[in-house]
């Protein structure tokens, strides 16, 4: 089979480290990737959002199938696009993204099949949402109803502070369209969890679990950002919680897919808050987490391409998905400044000097020559450089979660770059003792 990768992030070099492993796969492209991506598939110069040029580049090169990573191309359509041409695809149609790209869409749905979550009210007009602001009370949760990186969630603590989230968001429109509706929730207290499906619009088998570090700073400080660690299994899931999240959630979700006729074919992530009250959704994602991929895949034991074969011909109640008892850790490194700006073409060192079980998943990174300039592929002497606010993932396994962390900081420890950062508390439980 000859496969096409969609994306560049570390989530996408999971993916292709992953499928590279299989043996029904003749060749794999990715594009655009990174140069960690590079050094086991072809990476093309075409990028994520341009979904005709990969449609085209698809169709020209004889793809079997597409495996889509980002959510921006999930929401602009591109497994529409591609299944029309002929080209199986893994991921979401459409209609079934904007489970992700709505947050007003993934409310109403929520709602409308009982399945528990925030209390909720939308607004397209800003003078009525600033004369509603704390309807729920503060903490006020808001949200701009599209895509925004990730950055279109304000918790405010007080009316100044909602109104000027509120102007920003809708009034400067920072977000363009994707504040043009907020949605405005009740603020949950808990412990954050995300569970990751599979789902073949008929069956939903969640993955092992996995847990994400969303803030830039230890202990949980600073501002969010993609995610700058995760480990799994999860040390807050338990067979109680397991069984509220399946029953509550899970199959209400399911079954809501089909009378609403969602034929939702690939991952749904679900983003949990656990409250006394048990868990509740907070939103809804339609593509792999990143990192959690990162710490999810190493894990598992049988073939992924299987499994995309069952999603896509609707099998996936007689699919087998194993997974080792072996725990994994994996640390983001950054880039100085992130999340906030950050200057890109730093040179990593260290990366060949590396223990062999460990593994390190490449997400901002690129070729450049020895004066720094950038280069399409590798050549002789070329070296790496970062290209992003997330630049590296390290993973490694081991039999415990100890084991597992003391072996990915022992290795990051070897990997230098100028203004480099990473958390030095992943794998462990929050330490909220300073609240
Ligand atoms: P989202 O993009 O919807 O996942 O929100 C980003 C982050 O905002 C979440 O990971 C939570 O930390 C926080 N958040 C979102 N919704 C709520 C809520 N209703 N109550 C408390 N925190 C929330
Ligand atoms: N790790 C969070 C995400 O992938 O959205």
């Amino acid at each position: 089979m000859k496969i096409l990768i969609v994306g560049g992030g570390g989530r996408e070099h999971a993916i292709a480290w992953k499928l590279a492993q299989s043996s029904k796969i003749s060749k794999l492209y990715c594009a655009p990737g990174n140069a960690g991506i590079a050094e086991i598939a072809q990476c093309i110069d075409i990028k994520a959002e341009d979904t005709d040029g990969i449609c085209r580049f698809a169709k020209n090169n004889k793809i079997d199938l597409a495996v889509i990573g980002p959510e921006i191309p999930l929401s602009m359509g591109i497994v529409d696009t591609l299944t029309k041409n002929g080209i199986k695809a893994f991921g979401p149609n459409w209609k079934c993204a904007q489970l992700e790209s709505s947050k007003s869409f993934t409310k109403a749905f929520l709602a409308r099949h009982s399945i528990p979550t925030a209390g909720y009210k939308e607004f397209t007009d800003i003078e009525q949402l600033k004369s509603s602001t704390g309807i729920f009370g503060y903490p006020m949760v808001i949200k701009a109803d599209g895509l925004a990186a990730g950055k279109g969630v304000v918790i405010a603590e007080d009316e100044a502070s909602a109104i000027s989230a509120i102007d920003q968001i809708m009034g400067d429109r920072i977000f363009g369209e994707a504040g043009d509706k907020i949605v405005v929730e009740e603020y949950l207290t808990g412990i954050e969890a995300s569970v990751l499906c599979f789902v073949d619009g008929k069956t939903i088998v969640p993955m092992e679990s996995a847990q994400d570090y969303k803030r830039i700073f230890d202990k949980d400080k600073g501002p969010n950002t993609g995610g700058m660690g995760t480990y799994s299994p999860s040390l807050i899931f338990n067979e109680t919680l397991e069984t509220q999240i399946r029953e509550k959630i899970l199959e209400p979700t399911i079954k809501g897919f089909q009378k609403d006729e969602l034929d939702f074919k690939g991952i749904l992530f679900i983003g949990l808050m656990i409250t006394d009250e048990g868990p509740k959704v907070i939103e809804f994602n339609n593509r792999f987490g990143d990192p959690e991929t990162q710490s999810l895949l190493p894990r598992m034991k049988t073939d992924l391409i299987d499994i995309i074969n069952a999603v896509l011909e609707e099998k996936l109640e007689d699919q087998i998905i194993e997974w080792s008892d072996q725990k994994a850790v994996c640390v983001i490194m950054a880039s100085g400044g992130y999340p906030g700006d950050y200057n890109k073409g730093k040179i990593i060192s260290g990366l060949d000097n590396l223990d062999e079980d460990v593994i390190v998943f490449h997400s901002g990174t690129k070729y450049v020559s020895e004066d720094g300039a950038d280069l399409p592929e590798k050549q002789a002497n070329s070296l790496i450089a970062t290209n992003g606010g997330r630049v590296l993932g390290i993973t490694a396994l081991g039999k415990t979660h100890e084991e597992a962390r003391d072996r990915a900081y022992k290795n990051i420890t070897r990997i230098s770059f100028e203004g480099s950062q990473y958390r030095k508390d992943i794998g462990l439980l929050p330490d909220r003792s300073e609240e």
